[in-house]
């Protein structure tokens, strides 16, 4: 067995333990900002990431750092609340690392939620953008190294990345009477860039050029291996500044927090 493998068994024997083999259907990542949601989580079970074998903890303010299991909306979840970025200074596998852990979990479908740079101009702050499609220019793989059958194959399509089927189901909901007067649903193409430095204005440029609308400093590793894994990935995010030199203003994370 490969070592990633049998961290990745370690990690979920302790969860089966400490949950009493609670088997989530759908896995939710939380990004900046954005952890409020975990909070519509029933008959919790919550596990601090520093308990966890293998697991990392996030340092970025913003992120709280727990695995919370439970019910929503009658859903069986498992909801990272804070998640782990290359530029904390972890390689791009460990990023990763807790999908690999819910696909052996059984989890099926993945939701991913991220803070973002605007590049489209027609985008505003505080609007959602439901990822297509992803850019990685970074040269990063969470998938370098030897491949683990047991995930999945060598390389890997990743043509629908992002699940069709829920993209679909997200616009739907998205234009239902419920949500349509309070959510505008973009779309669009999000480039995913290693920082921790927000990008020039020639990067957003190129990034544009390149065809992107978003640019963010997470979810690609996540999404990967999900694909990879073969789970169903939807991704949303949240426009919290417009990118350099898209307009004039300055970019800080008090903002991308504040908007979050
Ligand atoms: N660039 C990169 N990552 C980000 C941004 C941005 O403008 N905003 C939030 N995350």
């Amino acid at each position: 067995m490969n070592d990633m493998l049998s961290k990745v068994l370690e990690t979920v024997s302790y969860i089966n333990q400490a949950t009493r083999n609670f088997q989530p259907d759908l896995a939710i990542i939380l990004g900046s900002g954005l952890g409020a949601l975990a909070n519509e989580v029933t008959d919790r079970i919550e596990i601090p990431y520093n308990e966890i074998p293998n697991f990392s903890s996030s340092e970025v303010e913003g992120h709280e750092n727990k695995l919370i299991f439970g019910k929503i909306y009658g859903k069986s979840v498992v909801v990272m609340q804070g998640r782990f970025h290359y530029y904390e200074g972890y390689e791009i596998e460990q990023v990763a690392f807790p999908v690999k852990v819910f696909a052996i979990l059984g989890v099926s479908n993945l939701i991913v939620s991220n803070a973002a740079g605007g590049l489209d101009r027609r985008f505003k702050v505080g609007d959602l953008m439901l990822i297509t499609d992803h850019i990685n220019i970074s040269g990063l793989s969470p998938l370098r190294g030897p491949n683990t059958a047991e995930f999945g194959e060598r390389f890997p399509s990743m043509k629908n990345a992002y699940s069709p089927r829920l993209i679909e189901l997200a616009k739907n909901a998205a234009n239902s009477k419920e949500l349509k007067e309070k959510i505008e649903l973009k779309e669009g193409i999000y480039a995913f860039m290693p920082g921790p430095q927000y990008e020039t204005k020639a990067e957003i440029k190129m990034l544009t050029t390149l065809g992107a609308d978003a640019v963010g400093m997470s979810t690609v590793p996540e999404a990967v291996v999900a694909k990879h894994s073969g789970m169903k990935v939807v991704a949303v995010s949240c426009i919290t500044n417009m990118a350099a030199g898209v307009t004039d203003n300055k970019l800080s994370h008090e903002e991308v927090k504040e908007t979050a």
